[in-house]
């Protein structure tokens, strides 16, 4: 029997932007469109527009001269969660199940799928959607590089490039006024943002998540290079850095996000304990979300692409309940049940440590 062709199918981004989204959405609508005739519903902000019902028509027009654009066209929301949709009532936060809204507007919509574009909640949310009988596919993303059953997500080659540049013009600050610069990179509770940026920018301490430092060894790290007559040092330190022993530094909680923490303010403490401990002027960046704005690099728009022309593959054959991924050098696919809701982070025999290891990189341990 001839296969039923795809007529509809929803796509959404959730969580933090990236840069590679409006590649992604270009591709799995160009993909459909052209392959299956298939007409495409963008929802709006993440899951909250397939709660609420807010949608866009994404045609030819719409999909045109977005490759290279950051954000999202769709827009995003890292707090709306139909299982637990969180509202201010009377100063307080209400959260309930709203769940069967979002499986009545897919409905509504005749759809015959939904591709989530996201990082590790909104596949969890995707998976949740999946038990209740909506067909899903999903496309990793993140800067953060964390989404389990891929070995890359997109944007994360953009965000390594920034903080690479960033760390490149640190150098020369630092060298000329013979200073600690430290730099705060994004990543939450993995350190691939600080370990890749940190390798190519050269930075002489990395610290991560994964392996909690010690703070004497840090400063011993900046005082070692002073003796041997280097006055400058860089540091890059991931958000989610902590010492031995210690906790990680939170900076807020956002109500009703499905991970409320915020991570920040690390860079700052140990540029202030290096300053204390050595003498050594030392000064702290945090990159912040110039790490997420911008372009994707070329990288990430061939990736993007390719991840999100799998989505549509994967609609387009009916093999729902899968997420596209990139393992040994290959764009292929994973269940979302087993992508749901983890983090993935440095093995500590993963061998670029030993690599930084090996050019003399502490990592303050
Ligand atoms: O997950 C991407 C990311 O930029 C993390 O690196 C960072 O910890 C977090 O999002 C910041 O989230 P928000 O946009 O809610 O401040």
């Amino acid at each position: 029997m001839a296969k039923k062709r795809i007529q509809r199918i929803g796509v959404l981004t959730g969580g933090g932007d990236c840069p590679g989204l409006n590649a992604v959405i270009r591709a799995v609508a160009k993909t459909l469109m052209h392959d299956e005739e298939a007409e495409i519903v963008g929802f709006l902000d993440g899951y909250e527009g397939l709660v609420l019902d807010r949608t866009m028509t994404i045609d030819w027009r719409a999909v045109s001269n977005i490759l290279t654009q950051g954000g999202t066209i769709l827009g995003t929301s890292n707090t709306a969660n139909p299982f637990g949709w969180a509202e201010k009532k009377a100063g307080k936060t209400v959260t309930t199940d709203r769940h069967k809204d979002a499986l009545r507007v897919f409905k509504k919509h005749r759809l015959d799928g939904l591709v989530v574009i996201g990082g590790d909640g909104s596949m969890a949310i995707a998976g949740k959607l999946l038990e209740c009988g909506m067909p899903v596919a999903g496309v990793p993303k993140t800067i953060d590089n964390d989404v389990p059953g891929t070995e890359m997500t997109f944007g994360f080659m953009t965000a390594v490039g920034v903080a690479t540049d960033a760390l490149d013009r640190l150098h020369t600050t630092a060298s000329a006024h013979h200073r600690v610069m430290v730099a705060e990179v994004m990543g939450r509770y993995a350190g691939w943002l600080a370990l890749h940026s940190g390798i190519a920018g050269g930075a002489d301490v990395i610290l991560i998540p994964e392996i909690p430092f010690r703070w004497d060894a840090v400063v011993r790290a900046c005082t070692e290079r002073a003796r041997k007559g280097k006055r400058f040092s860089i540091v890059c330190v991931a958000e989610g850095a902590k010492p031995f022993g210690g906790e990680m530094v939170i900076e807020r909680h956002v109500e009703g996000s499905p991970d409320p923490v915020r991570l920040g303010g690390i860079g700052r403490l140990v540029a202030g304990s290096i300053e204390q401990e050595t003498g050594i002027e030392a000064r702290a960046t945090t990159l912040g979300y110039v790490q997420r704005g911008g372009t994707p690099c070329p990288f990430d728009r061939v990736f993007a692409t390719s991840l999100g022309h799998r989505a549509a593959c994967l609609a387009a054959e009916g093999r729902w309940g899968r997420m596209a991924s990139w393992q040994q050098g290959r764009v292929t696919d994973v269940a979302i049940e087993s992508v749901a809701g983890g983090c993935r982070k440095i093995e500590l025999d993963d061998p670029l440590l030993a690599v930084a290891r090996s050019v003399g990189t502490s990592f303050g341990d």
